[in-house]
């Protein structure tokens, strides 16, 4: 049996009572089985149908499964593939949800009620989500599940994306009854796959660390990835993948799991006693709960699931492509952004507004076009233990005031722009001292600091409107083109002081959905400035910060060699044009690393780019090679920053890297090579390029002879002998 429409992307099958969620290369196809479950049937490449009782087969086991029908032995929760399962009622995997009612139990019984198909997608009440410019883009099914018993509804909604191969899920609770529910759990989504046989790929670090790669075979039990720390953290980022074991950069299964959300997540995998796997990911149960009166509602993240059968290049490919252009919003989505001077690295606290004014003169001389000017202009802030909350700008450093200041940088011809961190407050701050109960506390208990400062609590308004005020205060004051929004601490102490003790594990998430109001607040009223988010580098480089700011300082660690690390593990889910990416000083800040200036520049290229050093510094001949890096970049960064990335070579698996921009045309490319530690008498060597288009014909940079597409991609373009450490090579392609 087909489907009855099969041209739509979301198609029901009456007579199976079946739905297949089509892409333009995938299917999703779950069931409403027997006694109103719904279970989850296939995803992966397109097929056009799913004969549901072969895939069913098998599912009764014995005692230890139990039955939640008597009447049907063949039936257990524990073997079923789901949807969104419970815990209690014969399943004993990890549940979607937990919900406590009154009378102090955990049980609950979601079964089949409705459903509608409907063009385009909604937005989700107070979160970040993806979206389309126009209905035709998706379809969306929503499913309403129901407890009578109770009078709860969850409505499951999956979009499915006409061009991308992307499914998105959320969840929304519905307390119909007229009794209190708690909600313990609350994941976006949940899913079953038939066999255990992958891998695992998650991105961990630390700060100045961010986003390693890490793959490893799925084991028995549950892996799992989480963040606790009250943003999505530089420890674990909020996405997970699934991998068949011979999967490559170009070939293979894929199943990605990103969440839409910047706080506390989990992310896992659990493989079972039947060695299926289920996987999820979600606001983190831990330490959460969410009381849901009468009539109210609870609405879950986003998780945006992307499957490719041609490899992880294709699967961040899909992300980077509806990332960029259907999560990043406003007038810089699709604009090359300005290359930046930063003078974090090159004064930090102690700067005037002549040693800013002679940065940003000799930024012009170099081609730069916006001087962003860190963290120290206001309050009494000379290091960083002091004058957080406190936006007013310090007059000893900038006696004349920013207006002026911004004001003489526009002059020069350069645009202006400034850092903010909003989220925080100094114990040492008039703030703190006129407000000491608006940071995140719990009563008689310590407030630990970290970097002397403290986390403002987010979950009160009258919080959020204070920051939204001084902020928008500052922004209307001077010609200000861009913003940094840094974050430097995690949660502590989580607690509020507005909240009634039973709502107290809400404080957490409610922080996320105030930050996210007071950030769409300030961005909605300040279209014409380009916000960067920041958290002491890459602390919350997440798809929920690049819904409100299209880019996001990928870490504090500027060294060439680690950032190889850090912007390749960054390339699997974030598209270029959201990492920013600086050239900064030797021996460097982080590591004490000499790298040549080349390297620092062709690492830096590959993001938005920029520099973070006293540029007064530089000699003649240094002067001559920035502005040769920055005219170079001028060409290139519409195809930077809009093209299609493949990675070539990884560096975490050894001492070289590589990879190449693509134009969407296939008409232009940009390739770096880059080798770490020079080699005694090293290999002759290749690069095989990827994504070119094999029937044109190519030019190279520094190549007298053109070469075809078929040619670079097969047979490569060959690696320069190279003297010495921190090498790197670019080429630039065109067709002909
Ligand atoms: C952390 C950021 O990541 C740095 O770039 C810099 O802005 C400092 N904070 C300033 O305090």
């Amino acid at each position: 049996m087909y489907y009855n429409e099969i041209c739509m992307s979301i198609a029901f099958n009456e007579l199976e009572k079946t739905f297949n969620l089509q892409s333009k290369n995938t299917s999703y196809v779950l069931q409403i089985h027997r006694d109103g479950y719904l279970v989850h049937l296939y995803w992966g490449k397109k097929i056009k149908k799913v004969n549901a009782e072969e895939l069913l087969a098998l599912t009764g086991r014995g005692s230890f499964s139990p039955n939640p029908n008597p009447e049907d032995n063949e039936l257990s929760l524990d073997t079923l593939p789901q949807e969104y399962p419970a815990y209690g009622n014969s399943d004993f995997r990890a549940p979607a949800y937990c919900i406590q009612l009154e009378n102090g139990s955990t049980i609950t019984d979601l079964r089949y009620e409705s459903f509608t198909i409907k063009k385009g997608k909604t937005t989700l009440e107070g979160l970040p989500a993806t979206y389309v410019e126009s209905d035709d883009e998706a379809e969306t099914l929503e499913i309403t599940l129901a407890d009578p018993l109770i009078k709860l509804k969850v409505v499951l909604s999956y979009t499915v994306y006409k061009d991308y191969d992307v499914i998105t899920r959320n969840v929304k609770f519905i307390n119909k009854g007229t009794s209190n529910l708690k909600l313990l759990r609350a994941l976006s989504m949940s899913l079953d796959f038939d066999s255990n046989n992958y891998d695992f790929l998650h991105l961990h670090g630390a700060w100045a660390r961010e986003r390693h790669v890490e793959r490893t075979s799925l084991l028995n039990g549950t892996q799992s990835i989480e963040s606790r720390r009250g943003a999505s953290s530089h420890a674990h980022n909020p996405f997970i993948a699934l991998l068949s074991k011979d999967a490559t950069e170009d070939y293979g299964d894929v199943y990605g799991f990103s969440l839409v959300y910047s706080g506390n997540f989990l992310a896992q995998a659990e493989v079972d006693q039947y060695y299926t796997t289920r996987v999820s990911i979600g606001i983190n149960p831990f330490d959460f709960s969410w009381l849901l009166e009468p009539e109210q509602s609870f609405q879950t993240p986003e998780a945006v699931m992307v499957y490719s059968s041609n490899g992880l290049g294709e699967m961040s490919r899909t992300y980077h492509k509806l990332y960029r252009t259907r999560l990043c919003r406003g007038k810089f989505r699709d604009k090359t952004r300005p290359i930046l001077v930063n003078n974090w690295e090159a004064t930090y606290f102690n700067f005037n507004a002549e040693k800013i004014e002679s940065i940003a003169k000799a930024g012009k001389e170099l081609g730069i076009e916006l001087f962003v000017l860190d963290d120290g202009w206001f309050g009494k802030r000379d290091n960083d233990d002091c004058s957080l909350g406190d936006w007013v700008v310090d007059a000893k450093k900038l006696p004349n005031g920013l207006d002026t200041l911004a004001k003489h940088v526009n002059e020069l011809g350069l645009q202006f722009g400034l850092w903010f961190e909003p989220e925080m407050v100094s114990p040492d701050s008039d703030l703190y001292r006129r407000h000491p109960d608006w940071c995140l506390h719990v009563p008689d208990r310590i407030r630990s600091q970290a970097r002397k400062q403290l986390v403002l609590d987010l979950s009160r308004e009258d919080v959020c409107d204070y920051i939204v005020r001084s902020v928008c205060d500052i922004l209307k004051s001077a010609p200000i083109s861009y913003v940094k929004w840094d974050m430097n601490r995690n949660m502590t102490e989580i607690g509020s002081e507005n909240l009634p003790r039973e709502r107290q594990r809400e404080t957490a998430h409610r922080y996320i959905l105030g930050l996210y109001k007071v950030i769409d607040r300030i961005t909605s009223k300040f279209p014409n400035v380009l916000f960067e988010s920041c958290s002491g580098g890459g602390g919350r480089f997440d798809p929920g910060m690049l819904f409100y700011m299209p880019q996001t300082w990928t870490s504090d660690n500027t060294d060439a060699v680690e950032r190889l690390k850090i912007q390749y593990g960054t390339s699997i889910v974030y598209p270029i044009s959201t990492m920013g990416a600086h050239v900064s000083a030797i021996p460097n800040h982080q590591v004490h690393r000499n790298t040549s200036l080349k390297m620092r520049g062709d690492v830096a290229m590959s993001g938005n780019f920029g520099y973070e050093l006293d540029l007064t510094k530089f000699t003649d001949k240094e002067k001559e090679v920035v502005k040769e890096q920055i005219t170079h970049y001028k060409k290139l960064r519409e195809l930077i920053q809009f093209g299609d990335f493949y990675r070539l070579l990884n560096p975490f698996k050894g001492n070289e890297a590589a990879w190449m921009v693509v134009s969407t045309d296939k008409t232009q490319a940009f390739a770096v090579y880059f080798r770490v530690l020079a080699l005694p008498n090293a290999a002759i060597r290749k690069l095989q390029l990827k994504g070119l288009d094999s029937t044109k014909e190519y030019s190279v940079s520094h190549k007298s002879v053109t070469f075809g597409g078929d040619e670079l991609m097969y047979s490569g373009l060959s690696i320069p002998e190279l003297q010495g450490d921190y090498q790197s090579v670019v080429w630039t392609l065109k067709s002909i």
